[in-house]
C-alpha cells in the first residue's frame, strides 16, 4: 500500500484539489466535500473549511469541524470529516467522524489507514472517545469501525434516509 498522508488542505492545494474531484464524478458530491461543487471556488472553500476548524461564522447546527483529505504522492484519495463535538443531529447520526474513499481507490485497505490517523487527529483534540455511525448494510465501513475496537451501541431506524443505521463508540 502506498503511503497515505492525512492533512487539512492548505491555499496552495488548489490544483490538487480540483484534480482530485474528477475521481467523483457520478457520486453524491458530499463525499468530497461539504462546502464545494463542481464549478464551486476553491478559495471560497477554503475560507469555510478554516472558519470551520476554528469553530468561526458556524451555520446554525454546525459544530466546529476538521476536514482532512488523504494524499498518495500529492494526489487526493478520500477524506475525513471531524466533528469536534456532537449536537442533537450528530448524535442520532453522523457522529464524529465520517469518511470516503474515491471509488478507484476502494479496497485497498486506505480507509482504514485515513481513520487510523484520523484517530490520532481526534485525540489531538481533547476526545477521548468518539461516535462512529454508517448504514447497517455498508460492511466496508462498519468493518473499519470494529476494526479500531467500535462497539456497537445499538441499530437504529433512520427516518430521514429510510435505512437501518449502526452507532458505534470507539473509545482511546
Ligand atoms: C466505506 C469506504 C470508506 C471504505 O473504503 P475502503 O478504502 O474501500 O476501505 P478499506 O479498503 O480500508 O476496507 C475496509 C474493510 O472493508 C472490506 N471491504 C472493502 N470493500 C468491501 C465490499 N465491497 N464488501 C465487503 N467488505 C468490503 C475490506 O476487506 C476491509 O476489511 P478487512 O480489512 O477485514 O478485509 C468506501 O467504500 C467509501 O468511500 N464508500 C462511500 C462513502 C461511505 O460509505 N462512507 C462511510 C460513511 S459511514
Amino acid at each position: 500500500m502506498s503511503e497515505v498522508i492525512l492533512r487539512k488542505l492548505n491555499k496552495n492545494d488548489e490544483a490538487a484539489f480540483l484534480a482530485g474531484a474528477k475521481a467523483w464524478e457520478g457520486e453524491d458530491p458530499h463525499w468530497y466535500s461539504f462546502n464545494w461543487k463542481p464549478g464551486g471556488s476553491f478559495s471560497e472553500m477554503f475560507a469555510k473549511l478554516e472558519d470551520e476548524d476554528a469553530g468561526r461564522n458556524l451555520q446554525p447546527g454546525r459544530v466546529p469541524h476538521t476536514m482532512l483529505y488523504g494524499f498518495i504522492d500529492g494526489e487526493i484519495i478520500g477524506r475525513v470529516s471531524v466533528r469536534h463535538t456532537l449536537n442533537e443531529s450528530l448524535r442520532k447520526r453522523g457522529g464524529h467522524i465520517g469518511y470516503a474513499v474515491a471509488p478507484k481507490y476502494r479496497g485497498k485497505g486506505y480507509a482504514t489507514e485515513m481513520v487510523r490517523q484520523a484517530l490520532s487527529f481526534c485525540k489531538s483534540l481533547g476526545l477521548t472517545s468518539i461516535m462512529v455511525t454508517c448504514a447497517d448494510d455498508n460492511a466496508p465501513s462498519w468493518k473499519v469501525i470494529e476494526k479500531f475496537g467500535g462497539v456497537l451501541q445499538d441499530k437504529v431506524w433512520d427516518d430521514e434516509d429510510e435505512e437501518t443505521i449502526r452507532r458505534y463508540w470507539i473509545t482511546f
